[in-house]
Protein backbone atom coordinates (compact mmCIF):
# COMPACT_ATOMS: atom_id res chain seq x y z
CA UNK A 1 0.00 0.00 0.00
CA UNK A 2 1.84 3.42 -0.51
CA UNK A 3 0.35 5.05 2.74
CA UNK A 4 3.18 7.95 2.59
CA UNK A 5 1.85 9.46 -0.05
CA UNK A 6 -1.80 10.61 0.93
CA UNK A 7 -1.07 10.52 4.08
CA UNK A 8 1.65 13.10 3.96
CA UNK A 9 -0.75 15.60 1.74
CA UNK A 10 -3.10 15.31 4.81
CA UNK A 11 -0.16 16.15 7.07
CA UNK A 12 0.45 19.05 5.19
CA UNK A 13 -2.92 20.48 5.53
CA UNK A 14 -4.33 19.05 8.73
CA UNK A 15 -1.27 18.37 11.19
CA UNK A 16 -0.94 19.85 14.13
CA UNK A 17 1.09 23.30 14.39
CA UNK A 18 3.38 22.12 17.70
CA UNK A 19 6.53 23.88 18.68
CA UNK A 20 8.81 21.59 18.13
CA UNK A 21 8.05 20.87 14.61
CA UNK A 22 9.10 24.47 14.60
CA UNK A 23 13.15 25.21 13.64
CA UNK A 24 13.49 21.13 14.37
CA UNK A 25 16.67 20.09 16.75
CA UNK A 26 17.85 16.93 18.25
CA UNK A 27 17.61 18.40 21.74
CA UNK A 28 13.92 19.82 21.04
CA UNK A 29 12.38 16.52 19.45
CA UNK A 30 14.42 14.71 22.66
CA UNK A 31 12.86 16.88 25.02
CA UNK A 32 9.42 16.44 23.40
CA UNK A 33 9.36 12.84 22.75
CA UNK A 34 10.47 12.26 26.07
CA UNK A 35 7.56 14.67 27.39
CA UNK A 36 4.69 13.17 25.01
CA UNK A 37 5.65 8.85 26.64
CA UNK A 38 2.47 8.33 29.01
CA UNK A 39 1.22 11.66 28.51
CA UNK A 40 -1.29 13.52 25.90
CA UNK A 41 -0.25 16.10 23.39
CA UNK A 42 -2.67 18.65 25.38
CA UNK A 43 -1.41 18.11 28.63
CA UNK A 44 2.65 17.41 27.42
CA UNK A 45 2.57 20.70 25.64
CA UNK A 46 2.96 23.34 28.34
CA UNK A 47 5.73 21.04 29.63
CA UNK A 48 7.41 21.10 26.66
CA UNK A 49 7.26 24.99 26.31
CA UNK A 50 8.10 25.50 30.14
CA UNK A 51 11.03 23.37 29.61
CA UNK A 52 12.45 24.62 26.37
CA UNK A 53 11.83 28.47 28.13
CA UNK A 54 13.99 27.56 31.34
CA UNK A 55 16.65 25.04 29.55
CA UNK A 56 17.16 26.20 25.91
CA UNK A 57 20.11 24.18 25.13
CA UNK A 58 21.28 20.28 26.04
CA UNK A 59 24.10 22.43 27.96
CA UNK A 60 21.63 24.13 30.35
CA UNK A 61 19.87 20.97 30.82
CA UNK A 62 22.99 18.87 31.84
CA UNK A 63 23.84 21.51 34.36
CA UNK A 64 21.05 22.36 35.60
CA UNK A 65 20.67 20.57 39.05
CA UNK A 66 18.31 17.39 39.67
CA UNK A 67 16.05 18.78 41.80
CA UNK A 68 15.39 22.24 39.00
CA UNK A 69 14.44 19.67 36.71
CA UNK A 70 12.34 17.17 38.75
CA UNK A 71 10.76 20.89 39.68
CA UNK A 72 9.77 21.59 36.43
CA UNK A 73 8.52 18.08 35.32
CA UNK A 74 5.69 18.08 38.56
CA UNK A 75 2.35 16.78 37.45
CA UNK A 76 3.90 14.67 34.44
CA UNK A 77 4.18 11.42 36.69
CA UNK A 78 6.68 8.59 35.86
CA UNK A 79 9.51 11.03 37.31
CA UNK A 80 12.49 8.74 36.36
CA UNK A 81 11.94 10.01 32.48
CA UNK A 82 13.46 13.68 34.30
CA UNK A 83 16.04 11.95 36.45
CA UNK A 84 17.47 9.94 33.30
CA UNK A 85 16.93 12.35 30.79
CA UNK A 86 19.28 14.37 33.38
CA UNK A 87 21.61 11.35 32.69
CA UNK A 88 21.65 11.60 29.08
CA UNK A 89 22.07 15.06 28.82
CA UNK A 90 25.52 14.44 31.04
CA UNK A 91 26.28 11.95 28.43
CA UNK A 92 26.00 14.37 25.88
CA UNK A 93 28.09 16.51 27.15
CA UNK A 94 31.09 13.89 28.07
CA UNK A 95 30.75 11.62 25.66
CA UNK A 96 29.79 13.10 22.54
CA UNK A 97 31.09 17.05 23.29
CA UNK A 98 27.70 18.43 23.53
CA UNK A 99 26.02 17.38 20.41
CA UNK A 100 23.51 14.64 19.63
CA UNK A 101 24.55 11.48 18.26
CA UNK A 102 23.15 10.87 14.81
CA UNK A 103 22.69 7.23 14.48
CA UNK A 104 19.97 4.86 16.14
CA UNK A 105 22.48 2.74 17.42
CA UNK A 106 24.77 5.76 19.62
CA UNK A 107 20.61 7.06 20.73
CA UNK A 108 20.16 4.28 22.09
CA UNK A 109 22.95 4.23 24.56
CA UNK A 110 21.36 7.40 25.63
CA UNK A 111 19.69 6.87 29.31
CA UNK A 112 16.02 6.23 28.90
CA UNK A 113 15.99 6.42 25.21
CA UNK A 114 14.67 3.47 23.60
CA UNK A 115 13.46 1.70 20.23
CA UNK A 116 10.80 4.85 20.23
CA UNK A 117 12.51 7.57 21.05
CA UNK A 118 15.83 6.90 18.93
CA UNK A 119 13.91 6.45 16.04
CA UNK A 120 11.78 10.01 16.62
CA UNK A 121 15.40 11.39 17.13
CA UNK A 122 17.06 9.65 13.94
CA UNK A 123 14.00 10.21 11.28
CA UNK A 124 12.59 13.59 12.83
CA UNK A 125 16.13 15.63 13.28
CA UNK A 126 18.27 13.71 10.80
CA UNK A 127 16.18 12.56 8.31
CA UNK A 128 16.21 9.17 8.67
CA UNK A 129 14.15 6.38 7.64
CA UNK A 130 13.40 4.93 11.31
CA UNK A 131 9.59 3.84 11.79
CA UNK A 132 8.45 5.35 15.08
CA UNK A 133 5.81 3.05 16.79
CA UNK A 134 3.57 4.32 19.37
CA UNK A 135 0.15 3.52 20.51
CA UNK A 136 -1.37 5.58 17.37
CA UNK A 137 0.68 3.47 14.89
CA UNK A 138 -0.67 0.32 16.41
CA UNK A 139 -3.83 1.42 15.84
CA UNK A 140 -3.90 3.00 12.63
CA UNK A 141 -1.60 -0.19 10.89
CA UNK A 142 -3.67 -2.54 13.02
CA UNK A 143 -6.70 -1.43 11.41
CA UNK A 144 -5.88 -0.55 7.92
CA UNK A 145 -4.20 -3.64 7.38
CA UNK A 146 -6.98 -5.69 9.95
CA UNK A 147 -3.99 -6.92 11.97
CA UNK A 148 -5.20 -9.18 14.72
CA UNK A 149 -1.54 -10.28 16.45
CA UNK A 150 -1.56 -8.77 19.95
CA UNK A 151 0.61 -5.48 20.01
CA UNK A 152 1.44 -6.67 23.06
CA UNK A 153 3.36 -9.61 22.29
CA UNK A 154 6.98 -9.61 21.39
CA UNK A 155 6.04 -11.62 18.36
CA UNK A 156 3.15 -8.58 17.40
CA UNK A 157 5.41 -6.13 18.29
CA UNK A 158 8.24 -7.49 15.69
CA UNK A 159 5.62 -7.62 12.85
CA UNK A 160 4.18 -4.21 13.12
CA UNK A 161 7.94 -2.82 13.67
CA UNK A 162 8.88 -4.60 10.46
CA UNK A 163 5.41 -3.80 8.51
CA UNK A 164 6.25 0.54 10.09
CA UNK A 165 9.70 0.26 8.47
CA UNK A 166 8.31 -0.66 5.18
CA UNK A 167 6.00 1.71 4.94
CA UNK A 168 8.02 4.98 5.90
CA UNK A 169 8.65 7.95 3.16
CA UNK A 170 12.33 7.60 3.02
CA UNK A 171 12.23 10.80 1.56
CA UNK A 172 10.42 12.30 4.41
CA UNK A 173 10.68 10.14 7.63
CA UNK A 174 10.02 12.57 10.41
CA UNK A 175 6.95 14.17 8.45
CA UNK A 176 5.59 10.49 7.70
CA UNK A 177 6.65 9.20 11.40
CA UNK A 178 4.51 12.72 13.03
CA UNK A 179 2.06 12.13 10.47
CA UNK A 180 0.93 8.97 11.05
CA UNK A 181 1.16 9.78 14.90
CA UNK A 182 -1.62 13.26 14.06
CA UNK A 183 -3.19 11.01 12.27
CA UNK A 184 -4.19 8.38 14.73
CA UNK A 185 -4.25 11.27 17.51
CA UNK A 186 -6.94 12.98 15.23
CA UNK A 187 -8.72 11.05 12.22
CA UNK A 188 -8.04 7.16 13.60
CA UNK A 189 -9.02 7.24 17.22
CA UNK A 190 -9.27 4.86 19.96
CA UNK A 191 -12.83 5.54 20.43
CA UNK A 192 -15.49 6.78 17.88
CA UNK A 193 -12.94 7.01 15.22
CA UNK A 194 -14.02 9.19 12.26
CA UNK A 195 -13.96 6.68 9.45
CA UNK A 196 -16.95 8.34 7.25
CA UNK A 197 -14.57 11.06 6.64
CA UNK A 198 -11.84 9.43 6.88
CA UNK A 199 -9.87 9.34 3.18
CA UNK A 200 -7.96 6.10 3.74
CA UNK A 201 -11.15 4.35 3.86
CA UNK A 202 -10.97 2.88 0.74
CA UNK A 203 -8.09 1.62 1.73
CA UNK A 204 -8.74 0.47 5.21
CA UNK A 205 -9.59 -3.74 5.61
CA UNK A 206 -11.06 -3.35 9.11
CA UNK A 207 -13.42 -0.53 7.78
CA UNK A 208 -14.23 -2.94 5.41
CA UNK A 209 -14.39 -6.40 7.37
CA UNK A 210 -16.61 -4.29 10.10
CA UNK A 211 -14.28 -4.52 12.80
CA UNK A 212 -12.20 -1.25 13.14
CA UNK A 213 -13.62 -1.00 16.90
CA UNK A 214 -11.56 -4.11 17.74
CA UNK A 215 -8.44 -3.29 16.17
CA UNK A 216 -5.66 -3.50 18.06
CA UNK A 217 -6.03 -6.30 19.77
CA UNK A 218 -4.24 -7.22 22.81
CA UNK A 219 -3.91 -10.23 24.23
CA UNK A 220 -5.70 -10.68 27.68
CA UNK A 221 -3.87 -11.26 30.46
N1 LIG B 1 3.13 12.08 20.07
C1 LIG B 1 4.36 11.99 20.55
N2 LIG B 1 5.26 12.59 19.75
C2 LIG B 1 4.56 13.08 18.70
C3 LIG B 1 4.91 13.78 17.52
N3 LIG B 1 6.17 14.09 17.27
N4 LIG B 1 3.93 14.08 16.68
C4 LIG B 1 2.66 13.74 16.97
N5 LIG B 1 2.26 13.10 18.04
C5 LIG B 1 3.20 12.75 18.91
Amino acid sequence: MNLAEPLLGWYSKEGRDLPWRQNITPYKVWLSEIIMQQTRVAQGLPYFEKFFRELPTIEAFAKADQDQILHLWQGLGYYSRGRNMHVAANQIMETYDGSFPTTFKELKTLKGVGDYTAAAIASIAFNQPKAVVDGNVYRVLSRLFNIDKPIDSSGGKKYFQELADELIDPESPGDYNQAIMDFGAMVCTPKNPLCEKCFLKEKCEAYHDGVVQERPVKSKK
